[in-house]
Formats: structure tokens, C-alpha cells, sequence
């Protein structure tokens, strides 16, 4: 046998962890639900929910990886048993179910690409105000996009670990770190900047709806990449000398990192463009692919640069992202039905281009498919309800269950060992006493309550 693929080396974790986590969660949700739930409180709450939720869970994955040193099936099989692995399967399914729809959304990124290079070498034309509208309605031309966004994700999966993902988040990230402090610096230089922070950092729990508690926790588990074994995965390649702890606290706080100068980028520009706050579109999609492009052209110094540069910016981080999730796609099919990795990776990406068409098409191209309501509220499309599908159920679900396996099922003193975080007298340490507190109690009670706020109010966190 093989033996199994490791990091290069000892950032190659960092790096593609952290790529898979910070993407268009970060980039494109996450500054959405902010404003939406009324900035300062909210974001102390994120930021509480990150640290004593996510962090934890992220720690209990990779350390089921790396002791296991497979996929999540496997994962699970080996160290709970055949009933276990069923919360491994779950994680593939909801592989296929975000980048299904992840693939589309990324691919705009694409299109507002260009249409920023065309502005910035032959000047801005406004675009028509149901342009958009018209834009996700051209069925071929969103098939085609996705096409190209998992096809990429295809070529990388398809040299592996080391010269793949390695290689190419190893490029990516670092760009992508310079580009957003670039941005972040350009845009202090305008005036709405005080306002913005203000918004982002002075908490009024007032103006916090109390759903955005739970909607904080819900989003944890989508921008760090937990609750479907992307971090089983990794964790799977990572060499036993390094510190899980330390790893995973690093990649929580770089993705926190990225989250919050994205907030900061678009509330200043929002905040120094007169009468934009009011009208800053509602849709989802609104702020990043229609508010935005436009604010760079009409308000900001020097927009003409920063706008191609910032789409090329989410593009990098949509692809670190999905380059994650078909890898725990293909890593199950190498693992459990004995694929090479190249048949694996051929296979995960056509079929997950085939949900990714069903998606592309119903965002206006053909009505039967943006016309139905699977959740009850209203139309949804099926955009909508995978998102719906994976944020509100399949996540959390998934979350909760490792959570209790590696909290309540898993042998103790392999975590112990795992974590390795003993202090001089050979005790465990706080930092240790704190995690298994909040991997036992903490983490899985907020999910509950998440779970059940889904079930018994119907309540939307994506
Ligand atoms: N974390 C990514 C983002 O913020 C999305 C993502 C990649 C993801 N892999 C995942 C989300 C696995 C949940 C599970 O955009």
C-alpha cells in the first residue's frame, strides 16, 4: 500500500486550510449579514462564537484526521465503527451540495472581473439597472462559468496534495493577504472610514435582532469550513510533530482576519459615498457583485485599479475554497471505492457540475427550477435551497456530530496525546482544559439551539 500523501511542509497546512475557509463566506456573506444584523454587536458576538465554537470543532476534525490519518468515511469507521461513518458520508454529500451552488456564485467573480478591466482601460459605463437581474437569467453563459470555475478546481485536485493544493494555495494566499491589505489601506484614506469602524466596533445590543446570535453561530461553521470533514481531510496529511492548537487557532484568526477587512473595505466605501447607505441593494448578491463595482468607479481614488485587482482578489479566494471541497469529494473515492486520483477527481467534478447546472439554471433561465419552494418560504430556485440545505441543516448537523464524537465517543487520552498540550508537570494545560469545556459543552449546546431555532421558528441562516 501507498503510503498516504503529506504536506510538503509545515505551512502547506496552513495555507490550504486557511484557503479553504476564507472565500466568497468572507468575502461575499459575511459583510452581508453584518450590515443586515446592524454591525458592532454582532461582530462580538462572531467573534465570540468563532473562538468557543469554531475553533474547538476545528481542532476535534483535524485531530480525527490526523489520528486516523484518512477521510472522513474511513475517519469515522476506524475510530467509531460503521455507524459512526455515516456522519463522514453526510460530509460528502454536502460536498456535492455546496459546490454545486458555491461554483455559480464563484463565477461571477469571473464576469465582474472582466467587466472591471474593460471600465478600467476604456471608462466606466454605468450598467442597467436590471443588468444583473439579466445577467443570472443567460442559463449558457452561468453553466459555462461554473464549468470553468470547477474545471479549475479539477486541474488542481488532479496533481494532489503536495504539487496541487500545496502549490497553488502556496501562490494564492499570499497574493490574496497582499491585495487585501492593499485594499485596506487605500480605502483608509477615505472619509467614511470613522463611521465604518464605528459601525463594525462600537456593539449596541439593542440593535441586535436576537436571531443574529444564532445566525453568528450558523456562519462560524460556513466560513471556517467546519461541520463536513474539509478539516479531516487536511488534518488527514498533517505530520504528527506539529501543533494542532496552534494550526488551527492561526487559520481561525486569519479567516476572521480576512472577514473583517472586507468589512472594512466595503462599509468605508458605502459610508463615504453620499445616500449609498439607504440604498445599498438588499439582495444578497447586492453588496459584493452590484453595489460595489459601481461605488469603485463613481467614489473611490484610484478604483480604476482596485477593481479589477479586488475581483481577481475573490476569484483566489473562491478557488482555494473550492479546491477543498472537492477534495473530500475525491478523497473518499482514492479512499473507500479505490480510485486513482485521477479517475476521483473526474468523476467528483462531473457530478458536481451536474448540480451545478441544475443551479445555474434557476436563477431565472428556466422557471421550473426558480419556481418552486422547498422550505416553504416563498420561491427559492434551487440556488437558494442548496444554500438554505447546507447552512441551516446539513452543517450544523454534521458539526454537532463531531463534536459529540470527539467530546463524549473518542478515546480521551489519544485527544490528549493528539493535542498534546501538557504542561511541565506532565498535566494537561488550560488552553487543553478549555478546549475539551468547550468541545463537550459549549460548542455542542449553541448548535442545538441553532438546530432547534431552525426547526421550531423556521428561522433562515444563510
Ligand atoms: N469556507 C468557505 C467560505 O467561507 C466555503 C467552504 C469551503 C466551505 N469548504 C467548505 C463551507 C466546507 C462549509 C464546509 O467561503
Amino acid at each position: 500500500m501507498l503510503t498516504r500523501e503529506n504536506w510538503g511542509s509545515k505551512i502547506g497546512f496552513i495555507l490550504a486550510a486557511t484557503g479553504s475557509a476564507v472565500g466568497l463566506g468572507n468575502l461575499w456573506k459575511f459583510p452581508y449579514i453584518t450590515w443586515h444584523n446592524n454591525g458592532g454587536a454582532f461582530v462580538l458576538i462572531y467573534l465570540v462564537s468563532v473562538v468557543i465554537i469554531g475553533w474547538p470543532i476545528m481542532m476535534a476534525e483535524i485531530l480525527l484526521g490526523r489520528h486516523t490519518s484518512e477521510s472522513p468515511v474511513p475517519a469515522f469507521e476506524k475510530a467509531g465503527g460503521k455507524g459512526w461513518s455515516i456522519v463522514g458520508w453526510l460530509g460528502v454529500f454536502t460536498g456535492f451540495v455546496i459546490l454545486g451552488y458555491y461554483s455559480v456564485i464563484a463565477g461571477w467573480t469571473i464576469t465582474s472581473f472582466i467587466s472591471c478591466a474593460k471600465w478600467s482601460f476604456s471608462g466606466y459605463v454605468a450598467p442597467a439597472s436590471g443588468a444583473f437581474g439579466d445577467f443570472m437569467a443567460d442559463g449558457s453563459l452561468q453553466i459555462f462559468l461554473s464549468f470553468l470555475f470547477i474545471a479549475a478546481t479539477a486541474i488542481i485536485i488532479w496533481r494532489g496534495i503536495k504539487e496541487g493544493i500545496e502549490k497553488v494555495t502556496k501562490i494564492l494566499m499570499p497574493i490574496l493577504f497582499v491585495i487585501l491589505v492593499y485594499l485596506v489601506m487605500m480605502v483608509l484614506f477615505l472619509p467614511g472610514r470613522n463611521a465604518a469602524f464605528a459601525f463594525l466596533f462600537s456593539p449596541n445590543f439593542g440593535e441586535l435582532p436576537w436571531e443574529g446570535v444564532l445566525e453568528a453561530v450558523g456562519h462560524a461553521f460556513f466560513t471556517l469550513s467546519l461541520g463536513m470533514g474539509v478539516m479531516i481531510t487536511y488534518g488527514s496529511y498533517m505530520r504528527k510533530e506539529e501543533s494542532i492548537a496552534g494550526n488551527a487557532a492561526l487559520v481561525v484568526f486569519l479567516d476572521t482576519f480576512v472577514a473583517i477587512c472586507a468589512c472594512i473595505i466595503m462599509y468605508t466605501i458605502i459610508f463615504t459615498a453620499p445616500g449609498v447607505k439607504e440604498s445599498v441593494s438588499g439582495s444578497t448578491v447586492g453588496m459584493l457583485f452590484i453595489t460595489l463595482p459601481n461605488l469603485l468607479y463613481t467614489e473611490v481614488p484610484f478604483g480604476t485599479i482596485i477593481a479589477p485587482i479586488f475581483y481577481i482578489l475573490v476569484a483566489f479566494a473562491a478557488l482555494s475554497s473550492t479546491i477543498s471541497l472537492l477534495e473530500v469529494i475525491v478523497s473518499l473515492f482514492i479512499d473507500k471505492l479505490g480510485m486513482t486520483r485521477h479517475a476521483a477527481t473526474f468523476i467528483g467534478a462531473a457530478a458536481s457540475f451536474i448540480v451545478a447546472i441544475f443551479s445555474a439554471l434557476s436563477l431565472g433561465a428556466l422557471s421550473f427550477l426558480s419556481n418552486f419552494s422547498f422550505f416553504g418560504k416563498g420561491k427559492e430556485g434551487v440556488l437558494s435551497t442548496l444554500d438554505h440545505l447546507a447552512a441551516n441543516w446539513l452543517l450544523p448537523v454534521g458539526g454537532l456530530f463531531i463534536t459529540l464524537f470527539v467530546g463524549w465517543r473518542f478515546d480521551k487520552k489519544i485527544c490528549e496525546n493528539e493535542i498534546a498540550l501538557f504542561g511541565p508537570d506532565g498535566n494537561t494545560t488550560l488552553t487543553y482544559k478549555l478546549f475539551r469545556f468547550f468541545l463537550k459543552f459549549t460548542a455542542p449546546i449553541a448548535i442545538l439551539a441553532v438546530i432547534l431555532a431552525v426547526i421550531i421558528m423556521g428561522k433562515d441562516f444563510s
